[in-house]
């Protein structure tokens, strides 16, 4: 069976020392609970070691929110997938509306950060979505099977070990959620699409995760969907207060 996953995306918000003790907090409220998810934290890169440290032992996996296209060498300013899993992190973000919007990200780089991810053992979350004009134009769906072709140029071995996440632009950081019934109708077309490329099973087995102003107030019914596996999460990651209750949306 696919997993469950919630995971935080703690974008450019946190100090090194905030993010320690957010990693601690959130330790401190998940020891003795029983989750029925994997629970992930992808925090900037400064972070990733500290925070690897602090959850280590625990059930908290942690991730980077991005990582280079570029295996090794001058880059400066760049931080290689190796690296990243050298801190003992697990996960890699990528294609993240934020990195497609300001950095200009496309497919061609985005396939080698997948391909730099998978070959360091990272699981990337890869997310695709449409902006407000692609959902009112109705153009939402070929948007996503555009960048869904970044994914469908791996094997289907390697495309198994990766996380999608349908994260509409419009929703994201701005309190709008897409309702349940909209997230679901994008989920099952990911599903589909994800079938035919490769097969049902393939399909069946992907844990595909839902972001934009998910909360502990929507999470129950955005995780009731049948395909919805999860979220990633950003502002409400930024506490433990505000992140425990979608965890706990995994009854
Ligand atoms: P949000 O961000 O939960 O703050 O809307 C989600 C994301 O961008 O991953």
């Amino acid at each position: 069976m696919r997993k469950k996953i919630v995971a935080g995306n703690w974008k450019m918000n946190t100090t090194l020392q905030e993010g320690i003790a957010l990693a601690k907090d959130l330790k401190a409220a998940l020891a003795g609970k029983t989750v029925k998810c994997d629970v992930v934290v992808c925090t900037p890169f400064i972070s990733v070691a500290s925070v690897a440290k602090e959850v280590e032992g625990s059930i908290i996996g942690v991730g980077a929110e991005d990582c280079s296209a570029q295996e090794k060498g001058a880059y400066t300013g760049e931080v290689a997938a190796n690296m990243i899993a050298s801190t003992g992190a697990k996960y890699v973000i990528l294609g993240h509306s934020e990195r497609r919007q300001y950095h200009g990200e496309n497919n061609a780089l985005l396939i080698q950060k997948l391909q730099q991810a998978l070959a360091n053992g990272l699981t990337p979350i890869f997310c695709v979505g449409e902006v407000k004009e692609e959902r009112e134009s109705n153009t939402f769906k070929s948007v996503i099977e555009g960048q869904m072709a970044a994914l469908y140029t791996l094997s289907a071995a390697d495309f198994a070990k990766c996380v999608v996440a349908y994260e509409p632009v419009w929703a994201i950081g701005t309190g709008l959620t897409a309702t349940s019934e909209q997230a679901q109708e994008v989920h099952a077309f990911i599903r589909k699409s994800i079938a035919d490329h490769y097969d049902a099973k393939v399909a069946e087995e992907t844990s595909i995760l839902y972001g934009g102003s998910c909360k502990g107030s929507n999470a129950p019914e955005l995780f009731a969907q049948p395909d919805i596996d999860g979220g990633l999460i950003g502002g409400a990651a930024l506490k433990a207060d505000t992140f425990m209750p979608i965890i706990e949306a995994w009854k």
